[in-house]
């Protein structure tokens, strides 16, 4: 299939492109570059430098390219800027795909494949998470995505030759296991590059934000899947999608990890012993957030191949370790 991926050059997008490649379909990069990295895309992959929001392009991105499918990444995705910058979350994110589906409606393009969040379930009132949770997002970030579901759903329903996934991830970790590509956000908020950025002496330490939370150690739980099992999702996902399917399915490896067991997983790892400091704890931190990924699996056969904690934080050592300055902010 021809793949338009929107996002294609930040951390999640660039991975996916490869995964397209390797599994035989033809993607197209569309990236602002706002936020990601030219050298994240692969040479052989067109790169269109475009915002989501321009239409007009994104239309003729996907009328030229006679796009069969659009996996839409472009978003900003930082919890507490989104505190601070509601509209522009809300701009980026919601418009955004508002823009998205208007390009999609021009172009009669038959499918997506969009990027949703477990922050779109907020405070869950039990764990692990289904899909059918009750989704009651605590800050804009979240509920810029869960309007971008919304508008989704909605424009499904009035036209029955489009077919779409909304895909919630838990907390995607890790790199390419060839060591080519990884994460590189700045600023990084990331719990695992954090850490190896404290193990790699480029960070001085690395605080815990709250270690008094109703979990066994205390610190908070997340579901930590790996990027290269996340993307293979998406194109298992994209391939399955039929007319008219609406498929929404949580992606986490259905177990989590506490910040405590992340910080000694990270230490076996590297070697290193870096400094660690509780802090208090972080405004809409919910305690203990683990997805039940069992749709997925029963519905497409689809289940996470690299749980084991240490070969998520290794793979990720081997793309720090090799890159210090992550692209070198070459844009
Ligand atoms: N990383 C995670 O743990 C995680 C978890 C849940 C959901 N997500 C979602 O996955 C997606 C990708 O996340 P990521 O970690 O790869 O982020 P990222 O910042 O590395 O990548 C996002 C890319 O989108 C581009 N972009 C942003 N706004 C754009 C716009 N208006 N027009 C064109 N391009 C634009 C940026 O330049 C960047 O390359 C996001 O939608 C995010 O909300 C990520």
């Amino acid at each position: 299939m021809r793949v338009l991926v929107t996002g294609g050059a930040g951390y999640i997008g660039s991975h996916a492109l490869r995964a397209l490649l390797r599994a035989g379909h033809s993607p197209v990069a569309y990236d602002n570059l706002s936020r990601g990295h030219r050298a994240a895309v692969p040479k052989d992959v067109p790169l269109i430098e475009a915002d989501i929001r321009d239409t007009d392009v994104l239309t003729a991105a996907l009328k030229d390219n006679g796009i069969d499918c659009v996996m839409h990444f472009a978003a900003f995705a930082y919890v507490g800027e989104s505190v601070e910058l509601p509209l522009l979350y809300y701009n980026n994110n919601s418009r955004g795909t508002l823009s998205v589906l208007e390009a999609i409606d021009r172009a009669r393009t038959p499918r997506l494949v969009f990027s949703s969040t477990c922050a779109t379930y907020g405070n869950p009132p039990q764990n692990p998470i289904v899909e059918t949770t009750v989704q009651r997002p605590i800050n804009p970030y979240g509920m810029s995505k869960l309007v971008s579901e919304y508008m989704i759903s909605d424009y499904a329903a009035s036209r029955s030759d489009f077919s779409y996934a909304a895909l919630r991830y838990f907390n995607v970790a890790g790199s390419s296991f060839d060591g080519e590509i990884g994460e590189d956000h700045d600023p990084e908020t990331h719990l695992i590059p954090v850490i190896l950025q404290a193990a790699l002496g480029r960070r001085e330490k690395v605080t815990v934000f709250g270690d008094d939370y109703p979990t066994p150690d205390g610190t908070c739980i997340r579901d930590y899947i790996h990027v290269e099992d996340l993307v293979s999702a998406h194109v298992r996902v994209m391939e399955a999608l039929k007319p008219s399917d609406r498929r929404i399915y949580n992606l986490g490896i259905g177990r989590g990890h506490s910040v405590r067991e992340i910080i000694d997983a990270a230490r076996r790892v590297t070697g290193v012993d870096f400094k660690v400091e509780i802090g208090p704890r972080r405004a809409g931190d919910p305690a203990s957030l683990y997805s039940d990924p069992s749709r997925i699996h029963e519905e497409l056969g689809w289940r996470a191949q690299h749980t084991d904690i240490e070969e998520t934080i290794r793979s990720a050592y081997q793309w720090f370790s090799k890159n210090p300055n992550g692209y070198g902010d070459a844009r």
